[in-house]
């Protein structure tokens, strides 16, 4: 009997309409292209317009993943949500993405693990499958974190931007294709090394994105690194055998010193950090949707997704595409 296991049926992603260029943030932050491109890789981000919301650019990502897997709304059965900027503080974005899609039936909710969030979903997602408590998943990333900056602190508004990236997973039995193994970290003893100022329970405002960036900078490799290794020693598979390496964008220096690490080709490592910024839990299924879209990822191709943010979490995922 094969192995069954949760199939990638299609991915979609979803960037708002706005652009502002580093030159353009160079008019009210005391900041310039030139730096922003030389220690982060970032020449632009998109910023959702007003009225748009974190649900709105989930519900355009979700209907170009089904239509990317050739499959209708009503065929889910489960929504993940992975954000940090919900609509609301409750319900769970995933709830109001549920209803903007027309569903009545099956399980929504979100997850909260910053800029790891797309892989927490993506292994949530894996488990509900595999226990037979859901047929079809939706798993999406989306932020609108832009609207949780300090304008006035130039350390971390350069850093992020808007969108979201959907999957729809369903389980398949041919034991070859589907997520092979996953690893998943958290360190909550640095919590106060990436965080938001407030909070509902604390401050009773939603407060902003505060980053000991250096710090942060100086984990962020490691904890990479060791989560692909704990995933490729689980499979077999050596870097050797990947086809594709799709980590979280949040800064191109973390993402070369990773391939570096681990001995990945440049030319195998997908990178949107130039174009999207730092869309923390959506940045990884926008690299997916995009590096699918354009023809470079294909059907049994074996693929790594990795991130890492807040907590601090970190996970890796190994896909045979
Ligand atoms: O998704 C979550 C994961 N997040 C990350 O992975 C981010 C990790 N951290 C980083 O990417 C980097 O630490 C940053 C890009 C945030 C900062 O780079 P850095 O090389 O660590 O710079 P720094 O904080 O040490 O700052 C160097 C200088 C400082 O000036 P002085 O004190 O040397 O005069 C800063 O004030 O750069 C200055 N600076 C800026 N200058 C122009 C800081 N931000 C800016 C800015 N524009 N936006």
């Amino acid at each position: 009997m094969s192995t069954l296991r949760s199939i990638v049926r299609g991915v979609g992603g979803y960037l708002p309409a706005r652009i502002v260029t580093n030159e353009e943030l160079s008019k009210t932050v005391d900041t310039s292209d030139e730096w922003i491109q030389q220690r982060v890789g970032i020449k632009q981000r998109h910023v959702a317009a007003e009225g748009e919301f974190t649900s709105d650019l989930a519900v355009h990502a979700a209907r170009r993943a089904l239509d990317n897997a050739r499959l209708a709304q009503a065929d889910i059965d489960l929504i993940i949500v992975a954000t940090t900027t919900p609509d609301l503080t409750f319900p769970a974005t995933a709830a109001i993405v549920q209803q903007k899609l027309g569903l009545h039936h099956g399980a929504a909710f979100d997850i909260q693990a910053v800029c790891s969030g797309f892989l927490y979903g993506l292994v949530t997602a894996d488990s509900f499958l595999k226990s037979g408590m859901a047929r079809r998943a939706l798993v999406i990333g989306a932020e609108t974190a832009t609207r949780i900056l300090d304008w006035t602190d130039r350390t971390t508004c350069v850093l992020f931007g808007d969108g979201a990236g959907a999957a729809v997973l369903e389980l398949g039995g041919d034991g070859e294709h589907g997520i092979l193994a996953s690893s998943l970290r958290s360190d909550g003893h640095f919590a106060d090394k990436l965080n938001t100022t407030g909070g509902p329970s604390t401050t009773q405002t939603i407060g902003h994105i505060h980053m000991e960036g250096k710090e942060v900078f100086r984990h962020a490799v490691g904890k990479i690194t060791d989560v692909v290794e704990n995933v490729l020693s689980a499979t077999g598979y050596t870097v050797k055998d990947l086809d594709w390496f799709v980590p979280h964008q949040a800064n191109l220096r973390i993402i070369q010193g990773a391939g570096e690490k681990l001995h990945i080709p440049p030319e195998k490592v997908i990178i949107t950090v130039d174009r999207h910024a730092n869309t923390s839990a959506a940045s990884v299924p926008l690299a997916l949707a995009e590096a699918v879209g354009d023809g470079r990822i294909k059907r049994g191709d074996l693929v790594m997704l990795e991130a890492m943010g807040g907590g601090f979490t970190w996970g890796a995922s190994l896909i045979r595409w």
